[in-house]
C-alpha cells in the first residue's frame, strides 16, 4: 500500500508538551546565531535534560557545549548528502569525536562550503551587490562552517536587503541570481563513514522531501532511524513515522532544528523533541550501538 505524505499544515502545529530531549540544534559552529555555551544556557532554562548540537558538517561546538550544558550532550552533526539527485540531510549521532576519517571528511566539506560561499560572493559583486568573503566572516568564530545564512546576515548589515527572507528571495535561494549549488556527499558513502566512526544515521526531517521522494522510497532508505518530531512535521506525519519505526524496531528522534530567534519562529529551542520515555529508549539504543558512551 502506498502511504502518502499527510498534507503539511500551513502553520506549524503546537509543540508536544513534556519534552526533555532536543536532538537537533544549530550553533555558531555552523549557521546558528548563538554560541554553544549560550545554547546550553537556553536549554538549561527550559529544563532540557539531553541535547545535541547538530551543526552542518561540523562538531566544533561539541566540547564547549558539553562543558556548559547541565544535561546529557550527544555528539552529532548534520550532513548534506545526495541520494539519486535529491539532496537529503542525515543526522549522525554518537560517533567517536576523535575518529580521524570522520574528522577529515568534515574538514573536506567545510572547505567545499567555504569555496561555495566565496563563489556566491563573487556573483553578488558581479551584480553590483558589494559583499566579500571577509564581510561574511566578520562576526563568525574562526571555526564556523559557513552557509548561506552568513551571506544573508552580511547583506542585511550592508543594507542591501532588509531581512533574511528578502536575501533568500532575491539572491540566495535555490535557483536565485547568486545561487551556487552545494557539493554533497554521496548518501551511501555518508552511511559508511558514519558507521565506521561508530555513529548511527537518522534521516533528518523526512517531511521536507515530499516533493522529491515518495514516502515508500524514503522509508526503505537504509538509515538506522528517522527524525519523527520536527517543527515542519504535522502531528499526523510524526505519528506515521513513529508507527513505521516501532513496526520495524528502528529508533526515532526529534528536535527543534533551532537556528535563531528571527528566521524560523516555529523552531523554538527545547520545545520540539522527545519525552522522557522516548529519550530513555533512544539513549539505550545509542549506548548499545554507538562508539560514544552517553551514560
Ligand atoms: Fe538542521
Amino acid at each position: 500500500m502506498t502511504i502518502m505524505f499527510p498534507k503539511m499544515t500551513a502553520s506549524a502545529p503546537a509543540p508536544v508538551s513534556g519534552i526533555i530531549a532536543d536532538l537537533h540544534i544549530h550553533s555558531t559552529a555552523s549557521d546558528g546565531e548563538y554560541s554553544p555555551a549560550r545554547i546550553a544556557a537556553m536549554l538549561d532554562k527550559e529544563h532540557i535534560q539531553a541535547a545535541a548540537l547538530a551543526d552542518h558538517d561540523s562538531f566544533e561546538g561539541f566540547q564547549e557545549f558539553r562543558n556548559a550544558f547541565h544535561g546529557v550532550s550527544v555528539p552529532a552533526v548534520e550532513l548534506s548528502v545526495e541520494y539519486e539527485h535529491t539532496g537529503l540531510h542525515l543526522l549522525a549521532y554518537g560517533f567517536d569525536p576523535e575518529n580521524k576519517a570522520f574528522i577529515s571528511c568534515l574538514e573536506h566539506f567545510q572547505k567545499v562550503r567555504y569555496e561555495r560561499i566565496g563563489k556566491m560572493c563573487e556573483r553578488l559583486c558581479g551584480m553590483g551587490v558589494a559583499v566579500t568573503l571577509e564581510d561574511v566572516k566578520k562576526n563568525c568564530p574562526p571555526s564556523t562552517t559557513l552557509g548561506r545564512p552568513h551571506i544573508a546576515r552580511a547583506l542585511i548589515a550592508a543594507g542591501h536587503v532588509k531581512s533574511f527572507n528578502a536575501a533568500f528571495e532575491k539572491y540566495l535561494g535555490d535557483g536565485k541570481s547568486a545561487y551556487v549549488p552545494k557539493a554533497r556527499l554521496d548518501f551511501y558513502e555518508a552511511l559508511d563513514i558514519i558507521r565506521a566512526s561508530g555513529g548511527v544515521s537518522i534521516l533528518a526531517h523526512p517531511g521536507l522531501y515530499h516533493r522529491e521522494l515518495a514516502f515508500d522510497v524514503l522509508k526503505k532508505l537504509p538509515v538506522d532511524g528517522f527524525e519523527a518530531y520536527h517543527p515542519n512535521h504535522s502531528r499526523s506525519f510524526s505519528r506515521v513515522l513513529i508507527d513505521h519505526c516501532l513496526r520495524h524496531e528502528l529508533p526515532y528522534t526529534g528536535g527543534s532544528d533551532f537556528h535563531d530567534l528571527r528566521r524560523n519562529k516555529a523552531n523554538v529551542i527545547g520545545k520540539w523533541g522527545l519525552t522522557s520515555p522516548e529519550w530513555e529508549t533512544v539513549r539505550s539504543y545509542f549506548n548499545a550501538n554507538c562508539a560514544y558512551r552517553i551514560g
